[in-house]
């Protein structure tokens, strides 16, 4: 069994202990957790209460409602969000001297933690306000000519298609949205589509890791490999993917990759990352002007003007939790919160399809599902409304469901409660 002196100093060692917010409560809880977790595989603490319970108690969480959106963003644990407050407080107390002079100049520590933890070096490692940040530098930041292609998916997420379709408008580029089956048949089957949209004309792919839809996780790697010796820019757009399953950015060869941090990382909002390449900088303009002096340095991407340091310092906090659990055991935890759900309805129910492949090198904690017969969104509007279940309905023009997302912190009575509830509409329907 791990002693509290072994378990400090393991943390010290990853750089937790030293975090000057990494407070009493939350490391005596890991700690706790630590213990009942000995030295067990991953998957076999994935269904021990006593050890979820441990991390339930690091955030404060309003158990009124069965919060079942987390890909839109996540509660951040309560020491983190302590964190942030004190030094918004710091910060205005006097804003030219705290907040510029000794706050922001730490944004170098977090630029470290995060590239340790992708798995790039810290001068390829932007901090952002969000993965959309992080994406429109890369949609807007390379030169492209008219009739230049990229080719993206109709499972994009909307604001980067919207960016791209912009970008259409106004220089004369061509989109090519390709589409793919939910659930897809192979990874083979994704690669020849990406494949078979490639011309010479091709410049850039745009791939979400997962997609934001069904929760999908592309086959990066492959996608990237095509691209390469064709000389295209494979863009990633990670916002769900990074702090959710375990990999490294040499597992996808990425040259660029855009990821939200309050969304599985559970840092505060407002807050994401933007990896570049070394030798990729040069040519990626920033969103905000920076100066030719800085046109190989990560940090033009940071050029926003006035912004809290608050938040991007909380980072680290975030980091140090997530470092505190461990990235398999959380994803082997997700995947089983997944499986309990949506195997429990197939089991129960002909009438439920679910369109995510329950298949962990493919899916991670989101799923979608559909009940034959029962409209998406006036199930969800029922589940919400009736049930205080939040959750969220997906209309797209080839396939339609609700997406279901736990987090950590949700317990295995409010995911019983959520299929209790869906195998009752299956029943007895829901009001017209
Ligand atoms: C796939 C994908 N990309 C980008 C984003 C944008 O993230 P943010 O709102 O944090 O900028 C989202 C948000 O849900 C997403 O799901």
């Amino acid at each position: 069994m791990t002693t509290r002196r072994e378990f400090l100093s393991g943390m010290a060692a990853a750089g937790l202990a030293a975090q000057p917010v990494f407070r009493e409560r939350a490391i005596r809880s890991l700690f706790r957790a630590n213990v009942i977790a000995g030295d067990r595989a991953p998957h076999a603490l994935a269904d021990d209460e006593s050890y979820w319970a441990e991390i339930q108690r690091a955030f404060d969480s309003d158990r009124t409602m069965i919060n079942l959106n987390n890909g839109g963003c996540s509660p951040t644990p309560s020491h983190v969000l302590e964190a942030m407050i004190r030094d918004l407080r710091f910060s205005n107390e006097l804003p030219v001297e705290h907040m510029w002079r000794v706050l922001e100049p730490r944004i170098e520590s977090v630029r470290r933690d995060l590239a340790r933890e992708f798995g790039c070096d810290p001068e390829e490692m932007a901090i952002t306000r969000n993965a959309s940040e992080a994406n429109e530098i890369m949609i807007f930041g390379l030169d492209l000519k008219r009739g230049d292609e990229v080719v993206i998916t109709n499972q994009n997420y909307g604001r980067m298609i919207t960016s791209w379709e912009q970008r259409a408008r106004r220089e004369g580029i061509v989109v090519k949205q390709i589409s793919f089956k939910v659930p897809p048949p192979s990874d083979d089957y994704l690669v020849d589509r990406f494949r078979e949209a490639i011309t010479s004309r091709t410049k850039v792919i745009e791939v979400t890791h997962i997609t934001n839809l069904t929760g999908q996780i592309m086959p990066v790697r492959r996608i990237v490999d095509i691209a390469r010796p064709l000389g295209i820019q494979v863009f990633i757009d990670g916002a769900h993917a990074f702090a959710h399953f375990p990999f490294k950015r040499d597992d996808l060869g990425a040259d660029y990759y855009g990821t939200s941090l309050h969304k599985w990382l559970l840092a505060p909002v407002g807050t994401g990352f933007l990896y570049v390449r070394k030798e990729k900088q040069k040519n990626l303009w920033p969103l905000m002007a920076a100066a030719a002096t800085q046109d190989t340095d990560i940090r033009k991407y940071e050029e926003i003007g006035t912004h809290p340091a608050a938040n991007h310092n909380a980072i680290s906090a975030a980091l140090a939790f997530h470092r505190g659990i461990g990235v398999e055991r959380k994803a082997a935890r997700l995947r089983y919160l997944r499986d309990r759900w949506a195997k429990r309805l197939l089991a129960e129910s002909s009438r439920i399809a679910v369109l995510t492949p329950l298949d962990d090198r493919q899916a991670g904690a989101i799923a979608l599902f559909n009940v034959e017969g029962i409209d998406s969104v006036k199930l969800g509007a029922w589940l919400l409304g009736q049930h205080r279940i939040v959750n969220t309905p997906i209309i797209h023009p080839e396939f339609r469901g609700i997406r279901i997302t736990p987090n950590v912190y949700t317990t295995l009575d409010e995911i019983d409660l959520f299929a209790d509830k869906v195998l009752d509409a299956v029943k007895k329907g829901i009001p017209a």
